[in-house]
């Protein structure tokens, strides 16, 4: 699996190496883990977003994390890192072999306790879930942001944040549609479809951040 988006930077190329490599760097066996995995071209959240989140969760101390998307459980080890012993992660992904290095890596780095992995589709397992959730991140399947939405706003707490990740396609998200290579076309689409209802939604309030590929973060009013 190969993240593009890391070498499509929506920043200037110094400023993205400031973010990347001028902020505190993880230490220790997760720090190793984010390296591995960019050395493997494995998807894994940019450096950007790491000390983003590391921000966040210091600001609004989440205790109960729902991820969509887990690849190796880089992330998810992060978010449990971040909240300490009490907190709580639950993630999941449908790519049986993923999950099996995010179960080795997890169990490395001993948090095994805090995070709770789910196989399967998002789709099917979504909607067997209860609320509610502190924090929700989706990293998973593009073009499928759209249609998780509302279950990650009815699984997500009054005051929660959802986060959604790599929303620009490297900017070419607000490209003239003739533009669009036929194999992005349903992304481009559904991603387009997906800002325009969550700016022009009422209830939320929401903001969208050049980190990475783009991070667009929502929260109920
Ligand atoms: C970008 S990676 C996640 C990276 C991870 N969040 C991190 O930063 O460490 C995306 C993952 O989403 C999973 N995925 C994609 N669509 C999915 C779906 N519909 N349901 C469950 N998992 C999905 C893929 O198998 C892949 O492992």
């Amino acid at each position: 699996m190969h993240n593009e988006m890391m070498h499509r930077p929506v920043v200037k190329p110094a400023v993205l190496d400031f973010l990347r490599q001028g902020t505190t760097q993880l230490t220790g066996a997760l720090g190793e883990l984010e390296q591995q995995a960019h050395e493997k071209g494995v998807p894994v959240i940019p450096h950007e977003t790491v000390t983003f989140m590391q921000t966040l969760f210091n600001l609004k101390k989440p205790q109960t994390v729902l991820e969509v998307g887990t690849a190796i459980g880089f992330s998810a080890s992060l978010f449990a890192t971040c909240m300490g012993a009490t907190g709580r992660v639950t993630s999941i992904d449908r790519y049986p072999l993923m999950l099996e290095h995010a179960k080795e890596n997890i169990a490395h780095l001993g948090l095994e306790g805090q995070i709770k992995l789910l196989a399967g589709d998002a789709a099917d397992i979504l909607p067997t879930l209860t609320p509610s959730y502190d924090l929700i991140f989706m990293d998973s399947a593009k073009a499928k942001y759209l249609d998780f939405l509302d279950d990650c706003l009815r699984l997500l707490a009054a005051d929660g944040v959802l986060l959604i990740d790599d929303v620009l396609q490297g900017g070419t998200v607000f490209a003239d549609a003739a533009t669009i290579p036929h194999r992005n076309k349903a992304i481009y689409r559904k991603l387009n479809q997906l800002l325009t209802r969550v700016f022009n939604d009422s209830t939320l309030v929401a903001t969208l951040l050049p980190l990475g590929d783009g991070v667009l973060m929502i929260t109920k009013k």
